[in-house]
C-alpha cells in the first residue's frame, strides 16, 4: 500500500483594512521610519481597530475565502488546528469559535500554542492527523491579533506586530506531493526573553499587572535576534541536506516574518538565491502564527506543482523549525 501523504489543496486570507504606517508610529512615540525600515524592514502592518473583534473574525474571513476559492463546504471538514497567541479568550478555544462563525458542524477543533512556530507546529500536527489514516481534510489556521497585546507605548514592541489570518486545507493523497519532512525544536531557556508577564495561572490578572503594564508583549529583541538568527539558518540547512535538496532544488524559501535581517541570514546560510525568498514583511510586520500561511496565500500563484518548499519558523518558548513540502498545484 502507497504512503498517505498530508497535501496542501487550497489557501485562504484576511487582513483587515485598517494600515498602521511608520509614519503614523513616529507621531505615537520616540520613532522614526529611517530606524524601523532599516532595523527590522517594516513600512507597515494592517490592524483591526474594532475592539469587539478579536482573532476569530480574521480567522473566519480566511476560511470563508477559502471555501469560496476551493468550493470545499463546512461540512467536509473534519478537524480544525487554529495556532495563535491571540485566541478571543482563554477559553473556549479559537478554532470552536471559528467553527461558530463559519458553519463548522462535524469536525474535531483545537488551538495550538507555538507562538511564532504555531502554523508549522499546526501542520506537522495536520500531517499526523492525515497519516493515522482517519482524517482526510483539515484545516489549518494561522491568525493573530497582534495587536491586542501589543504595548503602543513601548517603541521597543510596538513597530514590529500585525494583525491577519491565513488557513491552508489538508488532504490526503498518495501522490508524492505535500508534507515531505519536518524538524521542529522546543528550548525552554527563552521563555524568559519572550512573554507575556500576565495574565496566565502563574501571574494572573490582577491590579497591580495592569499597573505594570504586563499584559503586553515582553521582549528582550537582541537576545531573541541572536537565537532566531542561528536557530532558522541551521534548521533551514538540516532539512535541505537531510533530504538532498542544493539550493538549485529549492524552488521557495518561506521564512516567519520578524526581521529582514533575520530572512538575509536564513537567504546567507542556505544559499537560497533573493528571488526564491518569499518576503512580505515591509507591508504587514510580524504577524506571528499568520506569517507563513499569509506568504503562502499571497504567492499561492507562482507555485508550480512539485514544487520543493521550505517553511522556517521561530519564535516564543524559544520553538522552531522547518518543513520540507512539495507543492500540490
Ligand atoms: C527588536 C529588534 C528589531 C531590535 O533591533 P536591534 O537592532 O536589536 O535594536 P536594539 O534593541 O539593540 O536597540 C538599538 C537602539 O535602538 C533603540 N530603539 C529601539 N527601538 C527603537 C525604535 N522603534 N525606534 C528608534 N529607536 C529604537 C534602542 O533604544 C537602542 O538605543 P540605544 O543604543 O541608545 O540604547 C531586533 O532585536 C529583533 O528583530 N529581534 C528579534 C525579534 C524576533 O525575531 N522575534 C521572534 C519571534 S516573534
Amino acid at each position: 500500500m502507497s504512503k498517505i501523504h498530508a497535501v496542501i489543496t487550497g489557501v485562504g486570507g484576511y487582513v483587515p483594512d485598517y494600515i498602521l504606517n511608520n509614519q503614523e508610529l513616529s507621531s505615537m512615540m520616540d520613532t522614526s521610519d529611517e530606524w524601523i525600515t532599516t532595523r527590522v524592514g517594516i513600512k507597515e502592518r494592517h490592524i483591526l481597530k474594532d475592539k469587539h473583534l478579536g482573532t476569530s473574525f480574521l480567522a473566519a474571513k480566511a476560511v470563508e475565502d477559502l471555501f469560496a476559492k476551493t468550493q470545499h463546504t463546512p461540512d467536509e471538514i473534519e478537524l480544525i488546528i487554529c495556532a495563535t497567541t491571540t485566541a478571543d479568550h482563554i477559553f473556549p478555544s479559537c478554532a470552536s469559535m471559528i467553527a461558530g462563525k463559519t458553519g463548522i458542524k462535524n469536525a474535531l477543533a483545537f488551538d495550538i500554542q507555538a507562538a511564532c512556530s504555531g502554523f508549522i507546529t499546526g501542520l506537522e500536527l495536520g500531517t499526523a492527523f492525515i497519516q493515522s489514516g482517519k482524517y482526510k481534510k483539515i484545516l489549518v489556521i494561522g491568525a493573530e491579533k497582534m495587536s491586542a497585546i501589543t504595548d503602543y507605548t513601548d517603541r521597543t514592541t510596538a513597530p514590529l506586530f500585525g494583525d491577519a489570518a491565513a488557513v491552508i486545507l489538508l488532504e490526503a493523497t498518495s501522490e508524492e506531493l505535500g508534507i515531505m519532512d519536518s524538524l521542529i525544536h522546543t528550548d525552554g531557556i527563552g521563555a524568559k526573553h519572550l512573554q507575556m508577564k500576565a495574565g496566565g495561572s502563574a501571574n494572573p490578572t490582577s491590579a497591580e499587572t495592569l499597573e505594570k503594564r504586563e499584559h503586553y508583549i515582553y521582549q528582550e529583541g537582541q537576545a531573541v535576534f541572536k537565537h532566531a538568527v542561528s536557530n532558522m539558518s541551521d534548521v533551514s540547512a538540516q532539512i535541505m541536506e537531510k533530504n538532498n535538496l542544493t539550493k538549485d532544488d529549492v524552488a521557495w524559501l518561506i521564512p516567519h516574518q520578524a526581521n529582514l535581517r533575520i530572512i538575509d541570514a536564513v537567504a546567507k546560510r542556505t544559499g537560497v538565491e533573493h528571488d526564491k525568498i518569499i518576503i512580505n514583511i515591509e507591508r504587514y510586520g510580524n504577524t506571528s502564527a499568520a506569517s507563513i500561511p499569509l506568504c503562502i496565500w499571497e504567492s499561492e500563484s507562482k507555485f508550480k506543482k512539485g514544487d520543493n518548499i521550505i517553511l522556517t519558523a521561530f519564535g516564543a518558548g524559544f520553538t522552531w523549525g522547518a518543513v520540507y513540502l512539495k507543492w500540490g498545484y
